[in-house]
Parts: structure tokens; C-alpha cells; sequence
């Protein structure tokens, strides 16, 4: 094989005004930096992350990532579970695929480092514990006790810094992909992206033969959230602006626990917490998920997020509760350290109290639609982890499954990438980022308005429980919102608050046209105008395509 390196000019450090990589991977989670380390050492990789490399939202997750590992459970069952957590939606292919490639990326973070709970039982069983969460039949899930996320980022973070071909890039906004014009005006393959350095604030361009998006979901367009600030889905954004299709949109995950309190930021209480025992309550001490699924507490994860919903509005309470403190003290704080830590500095002891807890949202099911290698409908642009819809999630998440999925297709699409990037011609002449027009724009309260108010009506209008006629309001809302921040966008020298907010209106129009489109409730999407699932043929997904 040749010499990669020998095709293109060395990149300068740093990101410069231009740069050129191999492959740039833009996001830098468990995703974006799984598929760095399964380049082949000879493949000069960029890697951006808009904020600090751990802030995304694997860096957070908590309960840990599904895989069949121990005697007794089968890639059957848990392809069985998500199927049917999925809702009749998942793409069959896609499940046995992520599930059958679980055990190996499982092997490979314990490979890279990553110290997973052991099993405290001296048999010779599986020597990992593994925990249970809702929608699963079996004890799956691997975890480092309640913090898995920190655990795998820093690893993977330790594991990407040691490797010389791989270059890693903190406050770096990617703003849009570039595609190469072709005669005649078409566009051709993606070649690179621009990209907003927000410590000088200048707009770089960053070309590569190979750019995968790996930023993440779009959570943070409702109001209330488990996930950190970056998840604006800007990936979806870009791609879609780009060219490719996005499927599955309306069905944004809900997870049933987040803390309840002013300070706390809709913090995550783990459904590991109800795999472990714990039982949600009314706040007069009555145990209501009897009334809604078998499964109890650890039903999938849009049924429990809808019952907590129906209780909190049938007795018009602010929250409902989540309750352990029957388990031993000791094994609280054994399994569940962080939650206790920080639930402790809010005030409440999980060891002798319930907690308060409200559902927030959690997850972005849907995305760029890609094949089983990660690609898109662009050349040149592959997609994974949480921005990428690959058909594993169907209607409906299950606990766990995101990590894993990706893992896997992470390791899917660097194999993609290795094998084709030598028949990938280096980045044409391109050019520079235009401010020629662009002044300092001095009316920055109002992007900041703008943010908090989709994010309000997108809760209030586009939420666990939706109407056509609130789809409608929200739809309109955000098309008059799409074209003032247009306006912004062209007028006024970007910032990356501007650019997150044209990002989630983005998403936020897409998620309400998808829903609009879906007239049945099924899974994530709960409709009062259509409160059934529509039986009168194949369920389908629901497709969008760019004009
Ligand atoms: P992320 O980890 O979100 O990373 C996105 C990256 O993209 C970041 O580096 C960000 O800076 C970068 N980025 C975004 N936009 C841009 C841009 N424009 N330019 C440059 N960089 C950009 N899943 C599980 O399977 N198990 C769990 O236990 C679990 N617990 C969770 C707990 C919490 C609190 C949350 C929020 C989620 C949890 N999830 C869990 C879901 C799971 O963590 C995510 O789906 C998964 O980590 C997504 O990984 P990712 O690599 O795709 O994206
Ligand atoms: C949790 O720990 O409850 C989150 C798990 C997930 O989102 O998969």
C-alpha cells in the first residue's frame, strides 16, 4: 500500500486558517474518538470538539452500555428486547448487526483500559457486574458503578493522545460541510468543513478526503434536559443543509428521572436505579406504574416517561418520586456514587428519602440516515453515534443501547473509511471562509431570547404529549424564527451562540414536520389526535428529504 502521508501536505500544527487531514472527524465522544482509534496508524485524523473534548454527553452517561456478555443471556434476547422496545420500528438488520458486534467493543474498551465494576460474587461467572435497565429482560449492562461515561471518555481521551497520528482539537465549532462544486454547478463529495475557532473568533477551513460527523444529539431543544449544552444537533443540521437525508425525527427520548430541584439542571438519576430496585411513587407514598405496564419501573423507557407525565398532570404535582432507600445504605453508595454525592448536595439523603423527579429529555432517536457502514447520502460523509439514524432504535431507545451502538458503528465506518480512503482523491483548491459583508452584530439579547423561547414552546407544544393543532402553533413559530436567524446569519460575524441557535431551529423544524407527518402514536411519539398505533399496514419511518 502506499504511504498516505506522501499524497497530501503535511497539516501545520494547530488548526490553521487551512488545514488538510486525512480523515476529520468532527465530535469528540465515545463515537467520534472510537472511530479515531480504529484508523490504521498511518491515517492522519483531526478531531474537533466545539467545547472541551469531555463535553458531550458520553462523558455523562451513567447506567452503561448493553451487551450480551454472560452465560445464560443470547444475541436473540437482546435482539428480542429491542425489537420490542423499539416499537415495531427498528430495522431487524440493524439490531443483529449492533448486537452481535457488542461483545467485541465491549472487549475493546476493557483492551483500552476501561475499569468496569467487577462482580463481587467469587464463582466463576462473568467476571464484570452487570446491572439491569428498563426494557431488558436480562442483567446486561456493563458499567463503571454509576459513571460510565467518565470513565470511557477519559480512557479513550488517554488512548487517542498516545497515538501520533491522531490530532485532537478543544473550541472548535464546526459551522457547515463543504462539498466540491462540480461542472456544471452539481455538488460533489464532501471535502471538508468550515469551522468557527471561538478563541479568535475567525472561521477556518478544515479539508479532509474522509469527514464523519459524530456530534452528538439535538436534546437541548426542549427546554428541560439530562444532556450538557453542546447538544444542539448541529451534525443533523449540517447535514441536512448539506444534502442528506434525516429519519425518524419525532421521536425524541424522555427519561423518566431527572432530579427535581431549582439548582440542579435536570440532573440524571440512572435507570440502574430502578434496575436495582428502585420504585416510583406519587408523592402521597402510592406506587402507580401497576397500572400502566407489567414490567413495573422498568418498562421501556417511553411507556414509564408518559405514566410519570399522566400521574404528574392527573394530580397537578410538580414531580413524582423515586425511591431505594429500602436497599442498604452501603450498597447505595457502592453502586451508586455519584447519584448520592450529588443528590446529597441538593439537599437529599437517596439512602433514607425518596427523590423528587420529573421526566427531561434525553435522546435523539432519529438523524442522518446511514447504511451499516456509517455512510450518508453524501460522499465522503459518514455519520455515527447519536446524531446518525441507523434503524437500532426503531420508535423507542432502549436503556443502554446508544453507547453501544456507537461503538460499533464507529469501528464500522473507520474499516469503511481505511479500506477506500487511497481510492479518495486530496481536497481541491477551496475557498476561504467570506466576511467581506459581515459587521459585529450588537444585539445579542435577542438571540438569547430566541434560544430560551424555542426551547419553551418546543417543551410545551412538541412534547412527551403532542396535538396536531400545537404542532401547527410550533411549526409556524419556528419558521418565522428560521427566518430572522437567517438574516443574523448572513448580516452579522457568527458567534457560536447564533450558530447552535440556527442549528436547533433547524432540528426543531424538522423534528415538527416529522411529527406532523406520523399520524398514529407509536413509541417516543404520543398524539392525542391519533392515541393508536395505525394497524392497517407495515409501520414506516418517517423520511425527509432535502430539496
Ligand atoms: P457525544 O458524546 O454527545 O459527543 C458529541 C461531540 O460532538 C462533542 O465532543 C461535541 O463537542 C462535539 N460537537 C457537537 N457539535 C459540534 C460542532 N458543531 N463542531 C465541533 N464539535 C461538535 N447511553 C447509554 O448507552 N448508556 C448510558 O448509561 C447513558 N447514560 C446517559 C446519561 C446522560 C446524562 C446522557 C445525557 C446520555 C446518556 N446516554 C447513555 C446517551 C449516550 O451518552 C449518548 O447517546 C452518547 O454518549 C452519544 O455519543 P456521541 O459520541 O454520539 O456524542
Ligand atoms: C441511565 O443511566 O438511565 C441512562 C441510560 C441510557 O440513556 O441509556
Amino acid at each position: 500500500m502506499q504511504d498516505r502521508r506522501q499524497q497530501i501536505p503535511e497539516p501545520r500544527p494547530g488548526i490553521d486558517s487551512q488545514s488538510t487531514y486525512d480523515v476529520l472527524i468532527i465530535g469528540s465522544g465515545a463515537a467520534g474518538l472510537t472511530l479515531a482509534l480504529q484508523l490504521s496508524a498511518d491515517v492522519r485524523a483531526a478531531v474537533l470538539s466545539k467545547g472541551a473534548l469531555t463535553e458531550g454527553s458520553s462523558y455523562y452517561a451513567q447506567g452503561g452500555i448493553a451487551a450480551v456478555l454472560e452465560e445464560g443471556d443470547t444475541f436473540a434476547s437482546h435482539i428480542e428486547d429491542t425489537l420490542n422496545a423499539g416499537g415495531g420500528l427498528c430495522d431487524p438488520e440493524a439490531v443483529k448487526f449492533t448486537v452481535e458486534n457488542g461483545p467485541a467493543a465491549i472487549g475493546q474498551l476493557i483492551d483500552h483500559g476501561v475499569a468496569f465494576t467487577s462482580n463481587d460474587e467469587t464463582s466463576d461467572k462473568y467476571p464484570y457486574h452487570l446491572t439491569r435497565e428498563g426494557g431488558h429482560s436480562q442483567r446486561r449492562v456493563i458499567h463503571v458503578a454509576d459513571a460510565t461515561g467518565k470513565s470511557v471518555e477519559n480512557t479513550l481521551i488517554v488512548r487517542a493522545k498516545e497515538r501520533q497520528n491522531i490530532s485532537m482539537f478543544e473550541n472548535i465549532l464546526a459551522v457547515d460541510l463543504v462539498r466540491e462544486k462540480l461542472a456544471g454547478g452539481y455538488l460533489g463529495r464532501c471535502v471538508g468543513a468550515y469551522a468557527l475557532d471561538t478563541q479568535d473568533g475567525r472561521v477556518k477551513l478544515i479539508k479532509a478526503r474522509a469527514v464523519v460527523l459524530a456530534t452528538g444529539g439535538a436534546s437541548k431543544v426542549y427546554l428541560y434536559t439530562s444532556n450538557p449544552d453542546g447538544s444542539t444537533g448541529d451534525g443533523i443540521a449540517m447535514a441536512w443543509r448539506a444534502g442528506c437525508r434525516v429519519g425518524n425525527m419525532e421521536f425524541s427520548q424522555f427519561h423518566p428521572t431527572c432530579l427535581y430541584h431549582s439548582e440542579a439542571k435536570s440532573f440524571l438519576i440512572t435507570e440502574a436505579v430502578r434496575g436495582e430496585g428502585g420504585i416510583l411513587t406519587t408523592p402521597d407514598g402510592n406506587r402507580f406504574m401497576a397500572r400502566y405496564d407489567e414490567r413495573l419501573e422498568l418498562a421501556p423507557r417511553d411507556i414509564v416517561a408518559r405514566a410519570v407525565d399522566h400521574e404528574m398532570k392527573r394530580l397537578g404535582v410538580e414531580h413524582v418520586y423515586l425511591d431505594i432507600s429500602h436497599q442498604p445504605t452501603s450498597f447505595i453508595e457502592e453502586h451508586f456514587p455519584t447519584v448520592y454525592e450529588r443528590c446529597l448536595e441538593y439537599g437529599c439523603d437517596m439512602t433514607k428519602e425518596p427523590l423528587p423527579v420529573v421526566p427531561a429529555a434525553h435522546y435523539t432517536c432519529g438523524g442522518v440516515v446511514t447504511d451499516q457502514r456509517g455512510r450518508t447520502d453524501v460522499e465522503g460523509l459518514w455519520a455515527v453515534g447519536e446524531v446518525a439514524f441507523t434503524g437500532l432504535h426503531g420508535a423507542n431507545r432502549m436503556a443502554s443501547n446508544s453507547l453501544l451502538e456507537g461503538l460499533v458503528f464507529a469501528g464500522a465506518a473507520a474499516r469503511d473509511i481505511d479500506v477506500t480512503l487511497d481510492e479518495r482523491a486530496a481536497p481541491p483548491e477551496l475557498p476561504a471562509w467570506d466576511e467581506t459583508f459581515v459587521t459585529d452584530s450588537d444585539e445579542e439579547v435577542v438571540v438569547a431570547h430566541n434560544w430560551d423561547e424555542l426551547r419553551r414552546f418546543m417543551w410545551d407544544y412538541v412534547g412527551i404529549v403532542r396535538t396536531s393543532k400545537r404542532l401547527e402553533r410550533a411549526r409556524h413559530r419556528v419558521e418565522l424564527l428560521l427566518h430572522e436567524i437567517a438574516e443574523y446569519y448572513w448580516n452579522f460575524r457568527v458567534t457560536s451562540d447564533l450558530l447552535e441557535l440556527r442549528n436547533l431551529s433547524q432540528v426543531a423544524i424538522l423534528i415538527i414536520r416529522s411529527a406532523a407527518q406520523r399520524k398514529e402514536s407509536r413509541g417516543l411519539h404520543y398524539t392525542l389526535d391519533y392515541p393508536e398505533p395505525d394497524t392497517s399496514g407495515p409501520p414506516q419511518n418517517t423520511i425527509l428529504i432535502p430539496e
